[in-house]
C-alpha cells in the first residue's frame, strides 16, 4: 500500500474553489487550514478573487507558485473531473474531493465517480472521498475539512465512513475533553478506503487506539489482511451499522440460510482481532479506556464500592463479559480487615461502606491494586451525604500512580455532587463512567484485546497431500456440461474425496438390477436415493430407502422409489438411483460453505442431522488465512464440541479427523471459486475418522 506520510504532512496545500464568501464550505476550508496552526504553503484557487482571507489568490492549479502536494476540492461535480486532471498534470499527489453527487446520487453520480477514479488512477493520485468532510491531524498539525473546529490533541484516531458522524463526534468531544491524533472521513471510498488509514494510523506514533465507523468494506481480503496487521500493533474498534437480517439473501443450502448478512463481518472481525462494539457510547468509552489506561496483564478484577447495589451489578457484568473476579491474598485480606470497618466486605468485591470518606477509599485501594492476583480495578461510587467526591477522585489517583501497569475505571453514580470528582478523575487519565456497566465493558474489551495481542504468530501455510484437483475439475465440467447448478450426491462424494475428504462410497445406477449388482459390491446394508438436482428433500417424496439388506430389497427398492417419484414428481428430471453405503451412525455434524460477497469463502461447522436450522449450534469462520488453530477454535466454540470429547462416557470423537477435513474443504473452495455453496450435512464423526453421508454442491 501506498504511503499516506504527504497527504497527513504535505509542504503546500491547494483548496480548488475556495471562496471569499463565509458561507462557502471553500471559505471555510481556508479558514479552517489556517487556524489549524498547518505551517505549510497554502494557495487559494478561485478564478475570479486576487486574494482570500489574507492570502495570495491564484486563477488556476495551473500557475500556482509552487509545487502542490494536497489539494482540496471543493468545486461543483460538474467541474471536478477537470480540476482533477489539472491536478494530475500538475504533479499533485493527494486529493481531497469534498463535493457531494457521485455516486450516492444513483447511476449517473456512479460514472462520474468510475471517472474521477480514473483520473487518480492514471496520474498515480490518492484521493480521500469524494461526499466527504475532508480530514484533521491534530499533530502535523492541518485542518483540511469543513467541521467547525479542530479536536484537542490527543492518541485516538477516528476514521469514519459517515461524514455527519465526524461533525457531531468532534462537537461531542470538546464537551468531552477528549483528544485525537486524527479525524478521517472517509465519504465514498472511491480511491483511499478504511483499509488504506488503518494501515496507516497503525504505523502512526502518535496513533495509540483507531476507531472507525463503516458501513462497509470496500475489499474484503484487503480489509481482513491489514486489520489483522494493525491488531497486532495497537487496538482497531469497530463499530459497524447495517447489522439487520433485512439484507440476509435467499440461499438455497443451510450453510447460506444460518449465515445471513452480518456473520461474514462477524468472522471477518474476530479472525483479524477487531474489537467489535455495537453502538456509539461503547466505540468511545472503550477508545477512553485504551487511550488512557495500560492494557491488563490478565481477566482478573477488583472491585472496590461504597455500595452492596452497584457491586454485584458490577460482578454480574463479569461473569457476563467473560472475566474473572480476582481472589485476594491472604495478606491483602488480613490487611483489608484489619483497616476497614468491621461492617465492611473485605472479600471482592470489598465493600467499604456508604459512610466511606476520600482516607477509607485509599485504605482500601492501596491495598487491592497491590495484590498480584489483581489485573485491573474497577472503583464505584455512589453519591451520598458524607462521601467526599473530589476528594475521593484525589486519593484514587495518587494510590494508581504507584501501580501504573495496572488498569484502573471508574464509576461515579449519581449527578452533580459526583460530576466535579468524575471531572477529577478524568482529568488524571482515569476514565470515569457514570454506571458500572461500561466501566467492566472497557476492561473486557482491553483484556480481549490482550488475549489476540498475545497470541503466538499463526501463518502457517496449510499443505495436504492425496489432493486430486484433476478429479474435482472433471467432475464440475460435466455439471457445466450438463448445464446443471447442482451436482448429483455420487459426483458430490467422489468430488469431495478427490480432496481427502471420507465420504460413503455412492454409486449411480440406472437400472433396477444395476442397483442390486452395486450394492452386492459395495456390501450389505445400503441405503438408496433418487437422484435428481431437482429433488431438494428426498425423503418428502419416497425418494430415500435405507437398510436394504439383499439383492432381492435393493433391486424392488429401486422400482419402488422410480414409482413414487412418478406420482409425486412426474415432471422432475431424475437421473437414476444412488447406491450408497449404509455407514454406522456416528456424531451428526454439518461442515458446509457459503461465499460472501466482500470475503469470499465463509465455512460453517456445527452439529448436522435434520434440525440444524432449528437448533443453530453452528459457528463461522472466513477461509482467508484460516489458521489451524482457528480451525480448532471454531470446533471448540459449538456445543457439538462437548458431544466430541465425549458425553457422559462416551468415547471422544476423533476432532483431529474433523480439524483435517476442514483444512481440506478449505483448500477444495479457494481452489474451485465456481463452487457457490456446500453441505455436507451429516457428516458422521467417529471414535476413529469421520465420513460424508450426504453431500450438496451447488456451482455458479
Ligand atoms: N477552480 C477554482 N474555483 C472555482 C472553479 C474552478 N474550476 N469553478 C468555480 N470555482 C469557485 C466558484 O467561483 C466559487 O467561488 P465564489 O464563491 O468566489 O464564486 C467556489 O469555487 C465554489 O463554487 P460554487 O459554484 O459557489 O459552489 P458551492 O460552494 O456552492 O458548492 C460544493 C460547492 C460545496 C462542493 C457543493 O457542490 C457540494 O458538493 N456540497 C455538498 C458537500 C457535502 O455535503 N459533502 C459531503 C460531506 S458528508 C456530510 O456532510 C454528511
Amino acid at each position: 500500500m501506498a504511503s499516506l506520510t504527504s497527504f497527513f504532512n504535505p509542504k503546500s496545500i491547494a483548496i480548488i474553489g475556495a471562496s471569499k464568501s463565509p458561507e462557502k464550505i471553500g471559505n471555510v476550508i481556508v479558514k479552517n487550514i489556517l487556524s489549524s496552526g498547518y505551517t505549510g504553503k497554502v494557495f487559494p484557487i478561485n478564478p475570479r478573487e486576487k486574494e482570500i482571507n489574507g492570502l495570495l489568490c491564484y486563477p488556476s492549479i495551473n500557475i500556482a507558485p509552487a509545487p502542490v502536494e494536497l489539494a482540496v476540492i471543493s468545486v461543483p461535480s460538474s467541474m471536478v473531473l477537470d480540476v482533477a486532471k489539472d491536478c494530475g498534470k500538475n504533479g499533485v499527489n493527494n486529493l481531497v474531493v469534498i463535493t457531494a453527487g457521485f455516486k450516492e446520487t444513483g447511476k449517473e453520480g456512479l460514472r462520474l465517480e468510475k471517472k474521477l477514479a480514473g483520473i487518480c488512477h492514471q496520474y498515480k493520485m490518492q484521493m480521500l472521498g469524494p461526499n466527504c468532510v475532508g480530514f484533521m491531524d491534530t499533530h502535523t498539525p492541518i485542518n483540511a475539512s469543513f467541521a467547525a473546529g479542530f479536536p484537542l490533541k490527543g492518541e485516538i484516531a477516528f476514521i469514519s465512513q459517515s461524514g455527519a458522524m465526524v461533525i457531531s463526534i468532534l462537537d461531542w468531544s470538546f464537551s468531552a475533553g477528549l483528544g485525537f491524533s486524527k479525524f478521517i472521513s472517509l465519504g465514498n471510498k472511491a480511491n483511499l478506503t478504511e483499509a488504506h488509514f488503518i494501515e496507516h494510523a497503525a504505523d502512526d506514533p502518535h496513533t495509540k487506539v483507531i476507531l472507525c465507523y463503516i458501513e462497509d468494506v470496500e475489499n474484503g481480503t484487503l480489509f481482513l489482511e491489514t486489520a489483522r496487521r494493525a491488531s497486532r500493533k495497537k487496538p482497531l474498534i469497530i463499530l459497524k451499522s447495517g447489522t439487520s437480517q433485512a439484507g440476509a439473501r435467499a440461499a438455497s443450502s443451510h450453510t447460506g440460510a444460518l449465515a445471513g448478512s452480518d456473520l461474514a463481518y462477524e468472522a471477518a472481525f474476530r479472525q483479524s482481532g477487531v474489537i467489535r462494539v455495537r453502538s456509539m457510547p461503547e466505540l468511545f468509552d472503550l477508545a477512553i479506556a485504551f487511550a488512557n489506561q495500560p492494557i491488563p496483564r490478565g481477566e482478573r478484577v477488583a472491585i472496590v464500592t461504597n455500595s452492596g447495589g452497584p457491586g454485584i451489578v458490577a460482578t454480574d457484568n463479569i461473569e457476563l463479559k467473560n472475566l474473572k473476579m480476582a481472589h485476594f491474598s491472604r495478606d491483602t485480606i488480613k490487611q483489608l480487615s484489619q483497616r476497614l470497618p468491621g461492617e465492611s466486605n473485605i472479600y471482592n468485591p470489598v465493600d467499604v461502606l456508604g459512610d466511606a470518606k476520600a482516607e477509607r477509599y485509599r485504605l482500601a485501594m492501596d491495598k487491592v491494586m497491590a495484590d498480584q492476583g489483581v489485573d485491573s480495578t474497577v472503583v464505584l461510587l455512589c453519591a451520598g451525604g458524607v462521601t467526599e467526591p473530589v476528594e475521593t477522585a484525589r486519593a484514587i489517583i495518587e494510590v494508581s500512580k504507584n501501580y501504573p501497569e495496572k488498569p484502573l475505571v471508574a464509576a461515579f453514580m449519581g449527578g452533580e455532587q459526583v460530576a466535579e470528582g468524575a471531572k477529577t478523575l478524568a482529568a488524571a487519565r482515569i476514565p470515569c463512567f457514570t454506571f458500572p456497566e461500561p466501566a467492566i465493558s472497557s476492561i473486557s474489551g482491553m483484556v480481549s484485546y490482550a488475549r489476540f495481542r498475545d497470541l503466538p504468530k499463526d501463518d502457517a501455510v496449510l499443505s495436504y497431500e492425496n489432493i486430486d484437483k484433476k478429479t474435482v475439475k472433471s467432475i464440475l465440467d460435466q455439471v457445466k456440461t450438463d448445464n446443471r447448478l447442482v451436482l448429483l450426491g455420487s459426483e458430490a462424494a467422489k468430488l469431495i474425496n478427490a480432496y481427502g475428504i471420507p465420504a460413503a462410497t455412492t454409486i449411480l445406477a440406472t437400472q433396477p438390477e444395476e442397483a442390486a449388482d452395486m450394492a452386492e459390491k459395495i456390501g450389505y446394508p445400503v441405503v438408496l436415493k433418487v437422484a435428481s438436482p431437482k429433488i431438494m428433500h428426498k425423503t418428502d417424496v419416497g425418494g430415500v430407502k435405507s437398510g436394504l439388506e439383499s439383492f432381492e430389497e435393493v433391486r424392488k427398492g429401486f422400482i419402488e422409489i422410480m414409482e413414487k417419484i412418478q406420482i409425486y414428481m412426474p415432471r422432475v428430471a431424475v437421473y437414476g438411483v444412488e447406491v450408497q453405503k449404509m455407514m454406522p451412525k456416528g456424531i451428526e455434524l454439518i461442515i458446509g460453505m457459503t461465499r460472501d460477497i466482500q470475503f469470499g469463502p465463509l465455512i460453517a461447522f456445527g452439529l448436522g442431522g435434520i434440525y440444524v436450522n432449528l437448533i443453530k449450534d453452528v459457528s463461522f469462520r472466513l477461509t482467508h488465512g484460516l489458521s489451524v488453530r482457528e480451525m480448532k477454535k471454531l470446533i471448540s466454540e459449538t456445543k457439538a464440541y462437548s458431544l466430541l470429547r465425549g458425553y457422559r462416557g462416551e468415547p471422544p470423537a476423533d476432532i483431529e479427523a474433523i480439524v483435517e477435513v476442514i483444512g481440506r474443504f478449505t483448500k477444495l473452495v479457494t481452489d474451485f471459486p465456481e463452487i457457490t455453496e456446500v453441505d455436507i450435512n451429516p457428516i458422521f464423526a467417529y471414535n476413529k475418522g469421520v465420513s460424508a453421508v450426504d453431500v450438496k454442491i451447488t456451482v455458479s
